[in-house]
């Protein structure tokens, strides 16, 4: 599974990317709002950071804004994917994007029905929110599990991003599903190599190798 980072934070994507732990970025308006900084300008520097697909969403609601604002995103790198909702006008979008040549990336799925539409207009990725329907006491999981089995019925290459990740356990289900890709937040990347029997352990080991008064180096 590769592993997206979901932030515009660009301290934390080149920490995470200089371990070689990221295949990509995520973006979104909240998250360029977060970043305090302006879409284009963050947008190019995080694609100098990261050779894989970097998400840069349109915010227009009808299908020729999206189209506009996506080639418009799309001359700032060739490692752009332009991210269009889930809607009516987003999969116009996706479609004429797609068939363009570019990188398209259909945002805020919480649907079998909705995934299966994004496949047909050509999407690249297509992100179930997970952590959004988890919050809806509804199965966010169950959703990834639903789109991997549709895709896999019909051999669709649309890749299934894994997005809305608010947990470390998020990141191992998702990956035992099947889905392409997981997007989270760095801090949630990071508290995927914590146990509490690693630090304990470790402790452990390092209070008996302070006994032998011994040193490696
Ligand atoms: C994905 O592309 C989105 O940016 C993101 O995963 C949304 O997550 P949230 O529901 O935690 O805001």
């Amino acid at each position: 599974m590769k592993f997206f980072v979901d932030t515009a934070d660009t301290d934390a994507i080149r920490e995470l990317t200089e371990l070689g732990m990221v295949d990509g970025v995520t973006t979104n308006p909240s998250l360029i709002m977060k970043a305090g900084r302006d879409i284009k300008e963050v947008t190019k520097e995080i694609c100098g950071i990261t050779d894989g697909p970097v998400s840069a969403e349109t915010v227009a609601t009808d299908a020729e804004g999206m189209i506009a604002e996506g080639r418009e995103l799309a001359k700032i790198a060739d490692n752009i994917a332009v991210k269009v909702p889930l809607t009516w006008a987003g999969l116009k979008a996706c479609n004429v994007l797609t068939n363009e040549g570019r990188m398209v990336n259909v945002t805020l799925c919480f649907s079998g029905n909705q995934a299966l539409l994004a496949a047909k207009a050509g999407a690249t990725f297509i992100s179930p929110f997970i952590g959004r329907l988890d919050d809806l006491n509804l199965d966010g999981m169950e959703l990834i599990a639903d789109i991997r089995e549709i895709y896999d019925n019909y051999g669709f290459e649309t890749q299934i991003l894994a997005a809305s990740i608010r947990s470390a356990n998020h990141m191992s289900d998702a990956a035992k599903i099947g889905a392409d890709v997981a997007t989270a937040p760095p801090d949630v990347i990071k508290k995927m190599a914590q146990h509490v029997l690693t630090d304990k352990g470790l402790e452990g080991f390092l209070k008996d190798w302070a006994s032998t008064g011994q040193s490696i180096l």
